[in-house]
Order: structure tokens, then sequence, then C-alpha cells
């Protein structure tokens, strides 16, 4: 893959040289990392969505996040936190339905993401200093680019969501005989933790919080929570990815003990 003939650093007016870059590093890596990363997290999530198995431990009340909120008849007894709603669903839609296409939409449109995807899988551009492969560039002035502006929408109901998640962890610390505690519940806390962590760094929360003030010395709460949030927005890549890990580990482990492979560290009941 080159840069097209006649545009971007092949131009005429510019100095001619034929290589894409001249680059001598490994600027492929990042690039390649990202699309196993998120290819592999897409699969597995997915997968997993799908399946309705082993996503709920009744002794515990443990409930994988990829099942939350659980609001219809198909869900296992128990597992509805919030009641349900509606009926039997068919296979093809996931019990999570109410939450998974807006965590779906959260994500796609976080800037983060947007730099990781637009960079990894669009190759605009590829890396800093290698010439793209397309010929045109509108940026995000079009459809479907332009719809990326609603970002702040699903970052409201990626809070709302963030609330579920911790009601479902708090709802966690049980046992049969009453309170319990286990490894499923640290696991299932430090999840939500971090999920907190990657939605209030979200650029979104820094500019609704205090961003679009003008005068701090007026709003002095937004401006502690403005400086606060854009503390961890300087961390927003590293909870991107930690939380999609994370995620991943949660679901796994409960999935290992719905379905009785494990058994959970008991501390206490
Ligand atoms: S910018 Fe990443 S979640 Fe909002």
């Amino acid at each position: 893959m080159s840069a097209p003939a006649g545009a971007g650093v092949r131009s005429a007016a510019r100095a001619r040289i034929a290589a894409r870059t001249l680059r001598t590093d490994r600027w492929w890596q990042t690039p390649a990392l990202t699309v196993l990363g998120l290819a592999a997290f897409i699969v597995y999530a997915t997968v997993r969505s799908f399946t309705r198995s082993a996503y709920w431990v009744d002794e515990y009340h443990y409930l994988t996040p990829f099942y939350s909120p659980c609001v219809s008849a198909s869900c296992l007894p128990g597992s509805s936190h919030f009641g349900v709603w509606v009926g039997e669903l068919p296979r093809w839609i996931p019990l999570a339905f109410v939450s998974l296409p807006f965590l779906l939409l959260f994500r796609l449109t976080c800037y983060y993401y947007r730099k990781a995807y637009y960079r990894s899988f669009w190759l605009s551009p590829p890396a800093c200093g290698v010439a793209e492969p397309h010929r045109t560039y509108t940026g995000e002035t079009r459809f479907p680019l332009i719809v990326q502006n609603s970002h702040r929408y699903f970052f409201y109901i990626g809070f709302v969501i963030s609330l579920v998640n911790t009601y479902d962890a708090i709802l966690a610390f049980h046992s049969p005989s009453g309170f319990g505690f286990g490894l499923g519940n640290v696991i299932l806390v430090v999840n939500v933790i971090l999920l907190w962590g990657y939605t209030l760094s979200c650029h979104s929360c820094r500019h609704v919080t205090g961003g679009r003030l003008k005068h701090f010395s007026k709003h002095p709460v937004r401006y502690k929570i403005w400086t606060f949030v854009s503390k961890i927005n300087a961390r927003h890549m590293q909870f991107a990815w930690i939380t999609l890990g994370t995620l991943v580990l949660t679901d796994f482990y409960i999935m290992l003990v719905a379905s009785g492979t494990i058994s959970d560290l008991r501390f206490i009941g």
C-alpha cells in the first residue's frame, strides 16, 4: 500500500520522496495491537452475550455485566434486579438488550476509541508521519461520522448503566445464609470501580462538569469537579483498555463459577 499518486505527500508541489514514510521504527505495531485487542474483545463479548449460559450464580447473586440489567422472562430466576419488563426473548436478542447497544455506542463514539480505530482500522492515519492510503478526507463533517457528536448522550446513558452495575455489585454480597463475601465480590467491585474510572474520565464528562465554563472563579464546586475529572481524563486511554480486560475477566470468572467448573473462594458465608 502506498500513498495515492498526486495527493498528500505525492502532490506536485511537495519534495519528491518515493517512500510512503521514512520512519525506520515499528510504527505499525500499535495499530496492529489495537486491531487484535479490539477484535478479541468484540468476539468474546458477542459470543458470551448471545450464549445465555453461566451468567448468574444463584447461591451468591453474582451476575455478569454482559447480562445486566436482565429484564425479560427469559432471565434466570433471581437475576432480574430491576423486575421483568418483557416476555420471552428470541435467541437473537441478547438478554441485556437494554444496555448492550448503548454501551457499544458509548465506546464507539468515545474520543479515545475513535483515535484508536481511525488509525488502526481506517488507517487515517496509520501512524504519525506515515502517508494515508486515502485520496480524500472529510474528517467528521459528513454523515455518518458527524453523528460522533452525540457522544455526550451515550455518556449520560453510560453513567446510568454504571449505577446499575454498582447496584449489581452491592447485591452480590450474598450467601444462602444472608451476607456473603467471596473472591467474586472482589472481582465485581474492582471491575465497577474501574468502570467508574472510565465513565468519569470521559471527555464529555469533563466538558459538562466544568470544561465549558469561562469563569472558574464564579463556580468553585464545578471547578473542583473539573479538576478531578481532568486528572483522571489524562488516563482515559488506560481506563479504556483496562476496563475491556476487567469486563472479560469478571465475566469469565462468573462463567466458571456459574457452570460449576470452579467454586468461589469464600471469605464469609
Ligand atoms: S471520551 Fe471516551 S467515554 Fe467519553
